[in-house]
């Protein structure tokens, strides 16, 4: 995820990028730059890797003025973050800002690379900014040939363009991703969301898909991607500035769930070709077995993946808590990888064990969604994922994105080992592209989760229980509500619960009963009425298979249906539902958590 913002009018261009950009830092801060036209219609770029700090000096050192201009700050998705790689990108025609990812960026310029374009960063961006001069060159309309490069593109974007000899105009074109117009007293503007106008004006304009909008100083034209012009009326926003950044959700938690198809559509666009997996040889060669290492939430999806490889692929999987694992002394061999979870790629005890793990011979894998962070630069192959950043310490959307890893490394080790047949490897996947709809549905039907959770408005403990792919899941969902609510929550595996902790079964006590495997869910009966007649009580998170099961519970929620394969991620988003409304309802900080940082980086 990345910002976006651009600006023509009569105040100096350079200062309204920068102040836009600073309230979109959040969307992305790996690297920055600026492109303004100056009064000989010259562009001046100024770019740099590093936060918005990092340009704002370089500004100052060299300012740069005008009238017209973009600016983005990145969240790198192609490319390491560097000065080349950040954006602008850009001809001598024309300049553009991209937040998204542009799907068939190789062949794009493989295609322009044989006409003779050279490319001076590795990003999908540049192969756009390409295109779209190679269309322009023969039309001299900035219109058609935003239309003809739209119709080539592939991907889920938004872009800002400026075009050199159209000196005060700015271009905004949104395919899957947000972008707005907004007109003030003294310009027009463009950004990838409300907080980076909300000083300078409050009618803003939302693009939908599909449209194009030329902005000037003294307003705006909306096209479609027919070039028909399109009527639009502005929204008067009336945020503060502070809850324009959460995007007028109350907490960042709420917004990232929110943002979950989202991620998932763009991992997901990333990773699959064809319809299959493309884990770019992540996995290639031999692989007899998986160890993977993790901390908190990542160490659930690994535990999920463990259930996957384990039944669909047959190989032993090993999860290994990292604190637990770089103080133990692991037999690992040449023939495995070592697959390191990480959302913020910083957490200590993981980089620890990578760093073990790769001292001790193995091959390493990190699934991390933070680019260029340090897990993600030492182990041998980074398979970045794009939730974009995760700003509250509860992680959602990213336990979402590392699940689609984990299906997509089963599948294709699957295939691999002729475990899988190509079909189901390719039903497995159409699932998985299913998925954002399943869980835009769970999210719509949140008013049934919300009653839910008033179940813990008193509660001081709480179970979660789950058997076999529904174990890790309970387990995710117990750290979600015990980091947010502080309830102390546990989770079980429910055939354990006779060896136990049902003597800890008070009445009253909330039980969150997962089961969404129909072939157990005559076991999750017996266990629902064993702690129900002990007086808990029983709140079931069952799929329509196993929806019988609500007779003998006192809430339950129905997930959308998908493949039996796929329920630990609408569990996981209904479970993060739970928690987090049940947080809010106890007035706890759903944000910013007792305790808690967003990444442990000391042991
Ligand atoms: C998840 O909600 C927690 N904030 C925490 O368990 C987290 O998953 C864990 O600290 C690992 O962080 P990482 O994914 O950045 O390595």
């Amino acid at each position: 995820m990345c910002g976006i913002m651009g600006y023509t009018g009569k105040a100096d261009a350079t200062g309204r990028l920068l102040a836009g950009l600073r309230a979109l830092e959040y969307r992305g801060y790996d690297s920055a730059g600026v492109a303004v036209m100056d009064a000989e219609n010259r562009v001046r770029i100024v770019k740099t890797k590093g936060r918005l700090r990092a340009l704002e000096d370089r500004l100052e050192k060299c300012p740069v003025h005008g009238h017209c201009g973009i600016g983005h700050t990145r969240w790198a998705t192609h490319g390491a973050p560097s000065d080349a790689n950040a954006h602008p990108h850009g001809t001598d025609r024309l300049y553009v800002v991209h937040n998204g990812i542009i799907e068939n960026d190789r062949e794009l310029r493989a295609e322009l690379g044989a006409r003779g374009y050279a490319f001076q960063s590795q990003t999908d961006t540049e192969a756009a900014a390409c295109l779209l001069d190679s269309l322009y060159a023969g039309m001299e309309d900035p219109l058609a040939a935003l239309r003809a490069a739209v119709a080539r593109l592939r991907g889920s974007y938004a872009l800002g363009v400026i075009f050199l000899d159209h000196p005060e105009e700015i271009y905004a074109v949104r395919e899957g991703n947000p972008l707005i117009v907004a007109l003030g007293e003294d310009g027009g503007m463009i950004a990838s969301d409300i907080p980076a106008v909300l000083r300078f004006a409050r009618d803003c304009y939302v693009l939908e898909d599909g449209e194009i909008a030329r902005v000037r100083a003294d307003g705006a034209e909306f096209f479609d991607r027919d070039g028909r012009p399109v009527c639009k009326r502005p929204e008067r926003i009336e945020w503060s500035t502070e809850a324009a950044e959460r995007g007028g959700f109350a907490h960042f938690m709420l917004k990232e769930i929110h943002e979950e198809p989202l991620a998932v559509r763009q991992t997901l666009g990333r990773y699959v070709k064809d319809g299959l997996p493309d884990l770019r040889g992540a996995f290639d060669g031999e692989c007899e077995r998986l160890t993977m290492v993790a901390c908190g939430t990542a160490m659930h999806a690994a535990l999920v993946g463990k259930w996957l490889m384990e039944w669909l692929v047959r190989i032993p999987v090993e999860v290994c808590i990292a604190s637990e694992f770089r103080y133990n002394r692991p037999v690992l061999s040449p023939n495995q990888r070592v697959v390191a979870i990480s959302q913020s790629g910083e957490t200590a005890d993981t980089l620890a064990a990578v760093r073990l793990a790769k001292s001790l011979g193995a091959r390493t894998v990190g699934v991390v969604n933070v680019p260029g962070s340090s897990v993600a630069r030492e182990v041998d192959q980074a398979l970045i994922t794009c939730a974009g950043p995760e700003i509250s310490v509860a992680s959602t959307k990213a336990y979402t994105v590392q699940l689609m890893m984990m299906y997509l490394t089963a599948v294709q080790l699957g295939l691999a080992r002729g475990a899988l047949s190509r079909e189901r490897a390719r039903q497995i996947v159409a699932a998985l592209t299913a998925l954002p709809a399943a869980i835009e549905t769970a999210i719509a039907q949140s008013e049934r989760i919300q009653r839910m959770a008033a179940c813990f408005d008193d509660a001081e403990n709480c179970f979660f229980i789950g058997r076999g792919l529904d174990y890790p899941g309970a387990m995710e969902g117990s750290l979600k509500l015990k980091e947010i609510t502080y309830i102390h929550s546990e989770s079980y595996a429910a055939g354990e619960l006779k060896h136990g902790a049902i003597s800890l079964i008070t009445r009253g006590m909330p039980v969150v009963a997962l089961s969404t495997q129909e072939e157990l869910k005559e076991k999750m009966r017996s266990n629902m009425r064993e702690v129900a007649s002990r007086g808990a009580r029983v709140l079931l998170l069952a799929t329509p298979q196993t929806a019988e099961l609500a007779g003998d519970a006192e809430e339950a929620f129905i997930l959308p249906d998908t493949d039996a394969l796929l329920t630990p991620a609408t569990a996981a988003v209904a479970m993060q539902l739970l928690a987090y409304y049940a947080a809010v309802r106890r007035g706890c900080d759903v944000d910013k958590p007792r305790n808690l940082a967003k990444s442990v980086t000391v042991e």
